[in-house]
């Protein structure tokens, strides 16, 4: 998979993608990712990247030039990728709600290009006609789409086939199966008088089982009971 992402504050990328489990995906060659600073595409001399909002109010508008050009420039040098399955995506709390059936459908494209809201809003005519879907990472307000677009990009990479280990697998993990992962215990057996459950020493993988998905289900109920409208337990 390819990410491309579009941002006035690049910077803020270095680290999420140079550890742990992404980096080890990078330098796989499983995912290739670049990171571009809108300001590049801009031609006046201040390298203006926002302007006043038509018909008055307070804040900034992202203008639309530099961000149509970033985006149609990374596009154009790259022609083998015209027949790929690309999706444009806007970063910005009005976009529709990022949750693993999402992170689940975009593992299938080939291409993905994350564009970084900034100021109050960015121009409607990038939402209208540059971009192909919008996200936002949840009903609260964040200083700008980056770390929006890094927690996107994490929880699609960690879906690409090869890039989780077999320690890390995806099974009966948080949010697969509509349920909450179960209370999980490593040694010391007793660590300040805090014993692990007997159950999980009995060697009774049938009994364990139960025993997990009881938690889980008790879990969701206590912390996430919106989880369950959609769960046939
Ligand atoms: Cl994608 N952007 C901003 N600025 N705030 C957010 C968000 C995105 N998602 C949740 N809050």
């Amino acid at each position: 998979m390819r990410i491309d992402i579009f941002s006035l504050f690049p910077q803020m990328f270095s680290g999420p993608f140079d550890n742990s489990i992404l980096k080890r995906a990078v330098a796989q060659g499983l995912v290739n990712i670049n990171i571009h600073n809108i300001r590049d595409y801009t031609h006046d001399k201040h390298h203006t990247t926002d302007d006043y909002a038509y018909g008055g109010g307070a804040g900034m508008v992202m203008k639309p030039e530099p961000v149509f050009e970033a985006v149609e420039t990374i596009r154009s040098q790259a022609p083998e990728m015209a027949d790929k399955k690309l999706s444009i995506i806007l970063l910005t709390p009005q976009g529709r709600l990022f949750c693993q059936p999402v992170a689940d459908q975009l593992v299938h494209f080939d291409w993905l290009m994350l564009i970084c809201g900034h100021y109050e809003g960015v121009d409607e005519r990038i939402r209208e006609y540059l971009a192909t879907d919008e996200l936002s990472i949840g009903d609260y307000v964040l200083t700008g789409g980056e770390l929006a677009a890094m927690v996107v990009s994490d929880a699609v990479i960690r879906l690409l086939p090869g890039v989780l280990g077999s320690s890390e697998s995806l099974l009966y993990e948080s949010h697969t199966g509509g349920l909450l992962e179960y209370p999980q215990y490593t040694r010391p057996e007793v660590f300040r008088n805090w014993a692990v459950p007997e159950v999980l020493l009995s060697g009774n993988h049938a009994e364990i089982a139960r025993w997990r998905r009881e938690e889980s289900i008790k879990r969701t109920v206590n912390r996430r009971p919106d989880l369950l409208k959609n769960n046939n337990l």
